[in-house]
């Protein structure tokens, strides 16, 4: 029987960025309560959500990470004579054979450019290509597979919007919102975009806790405000921010929103219907895929009025000498030869999360967290950077004053992959005043052995680096 706490985390999974507050279970009689705006879910089929919720904290109980575990030919080696325990997971994921036979198999059998032959090889490597985008779109319940764009990830995914957006719709003296908590990848491209055309950036500071401080956020919002660009969850406090709450603020003013959702897609159900994002940028290799494939998801309209991108082969309609007309969307967007196998076998990840069950992947992820935050406050020199309520499987920390290089070093020896650096996010330790942290960070194929592994391993850090 799951307990209470189950069954409000999955609510909470299926409920897509809707904080506990707004979206409450009650195990027994199954009674939701909408504290925030009662009526604010019928809009996206609230009876749907409710159903999954229940069929999905039902299955949960029963989730077997090694089941899995052997689907990832990476996670069975030795690395310095221990066996392999991957916690590096926001940086990137391991690929499972199903993703590593589809690129091996597209490569030996199917091989041609998109969009262009006619011959059998480039129908085939064609239908694949798109199939790949349907299964994208219906992944994140896009209205229409014309909306995913396939980018080289995340950061390209920002730029380009930074670039055929904002470039046309941001003038001088306009404000951006952003805030504190961004990963370079969405901040640096506005830097420059509001260097280029004049307009000013404004921050929405964290708290200690590493949760935004929406009174400022009410505070910046002004009539200036061209967008608000935001992370779903922060890969250095594994916050998960109230989504549904910053698009329902920028719409009252009809500010668009883009949602960074590099951490937020690989772990949580994603609904851009429901989160009402006008963006949503997302990269496949940090959820099973590939690296070099990622994704711009956008509402119609804005891509409909949006400049192109880049210039080349199939963006375009017809070429004259001194100008072009463009190609229909997406494919206005995808100047070149895009990188095939990678969307291919994006798609086959999609399929391989989907036989898993998103809200299964959010609920054991929850579980897990949940148990390595308590494992790991046994520890009394450690110090964990953010205390969210609504959290992922993201965690930042210091061990005494153990430098995060010298700890990552010495964890490796033991066999352990962890990242330690500044996680392209300086300007939060600057906040923080540290150089660094180490971060751990978990997939639906890591073990609470693994877990209890890597606090042994921490405590014998202490020990080693003690004078
Ligand atoms: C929150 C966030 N945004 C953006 C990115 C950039 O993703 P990519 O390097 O795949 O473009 C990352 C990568 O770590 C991230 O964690």
């Amino acid at each position: 029987m799951a307990s209470e706490h189950d069954v409000g985390s999955g609510a909470f999974a299926v409920g897509i960025y809707l904080t506990f507050s707004e979206f409450s279970f009650k195990n027994e009689s199954i009674s939701v309560a909408f504290q925030a705006n009662p009526t604010e879910l019928c809009i996206c089929n609230k009876e749907r959500i409710i159903v999954e919720a229940i069929k999905e904290i039902a299955k949960s109980i029963d989730f077997d990470p090694y089941r899995y575990r052997k689907d990832f030919p990476v996670l069975e080696q030795m690395i310095h004579g221990m066996p392999l325990v991957y916690l590096d997971n926001a940086a990137t994921t391991q690929k499972p054979n199903a993703v590593i036979n589809t690129i091996v198999n597209y490569y030996k059998r199917d091989n041609a450019n998109v969009h262009r032959a006619i011959h059998q090889l480039g129908e085939r490597a064609t239908l694949a290509f798109e199939e790949a985008r349907k299964k994208i779109a219906a992944f994140i319940n896009a209205p229409s597979s014309r909306q995913i764009i396939f980018t080289r990830g995340t950061t390209e995914s920002i730029n380009l919007v930074a670039s055929a957006w904002g470039e046309k719709f941001i003038s001088e003296g306009d404000e951006i919102i952003l805030t504190e908590m961004e990963h370079h990848s969405n901040l640096v491209p506005w830097q420059l975009l509001a260097k280029k055309v004049g307009a000013k950036l404004k921050f929405i500071p964290f708290t200690e806790s590493g949760v935004l401080d929406f009174e400022v956020f009410e505070r910046i919002l002004s009539n200036r405000t061209r967008l608000v660009a935001i992370t779903s969850m922060s890969n250095v406090f594994g916050t998960i921010n109230p989504i549904k709450r910053i698009t329902r603020m920028a719409k009252d003013r009809g500010i668009p929103v883009l949602l960074d959702g590099a951490q937020s897609v690989p772990h949580l159900p994603t609904d851009v219907q429901i989160l009402d994002c006008d963006f949503l940028a997302f990269s496949g290799h940090k959820m099973l895929g590939p690296t070099g494939i990622g994704v711009l998801y956008a509402k119609i309209n804005y891509l409909e009025n949006m400049r192109p991108y880049q210039g080349g082969g199939e963006m375009i309609q017809s070429v004259w000498l001194e100008r072009s007309t463009w190609n229909e969307i997406p494919h206005k967007f995808e100047a070149g030869t895009p990188n095939i196998a990678g969307a291919i076998a994006f798609g086959a990840a999609i399929d391989y999360l989907n036989r898993i069950g998103m809200s299964q992947i959010t609920l054991y992820e929850q579980e897990l967290t949940t148990y390595a935050l308590n494992r790991m406050s046994e520890i009394d020199e450690i110090v964990i950077y953010g205390n969210a309520p609504e959290r992922g499987g993201v965690i930042s920390f210091n061990l005494g004053d153990i430098h995060p290089h010298d700890l990552s070093h010495f964890l490796d020896q033991q066999g352990i992959a962890v990242r330690a650096g500044h996680h392209c996010a300086q300007p939060i330790m600057r906040k923080l005043d540290i150089a660094a942290t180490t971060r751990a960070s978990f997939y639906f194929y890591n073990t609470k052995e693994e877990i209890d592994y890597l606090v042994d391993k921490l405590k014998e850090a202490l020990k080693f680096f003690s004078p």
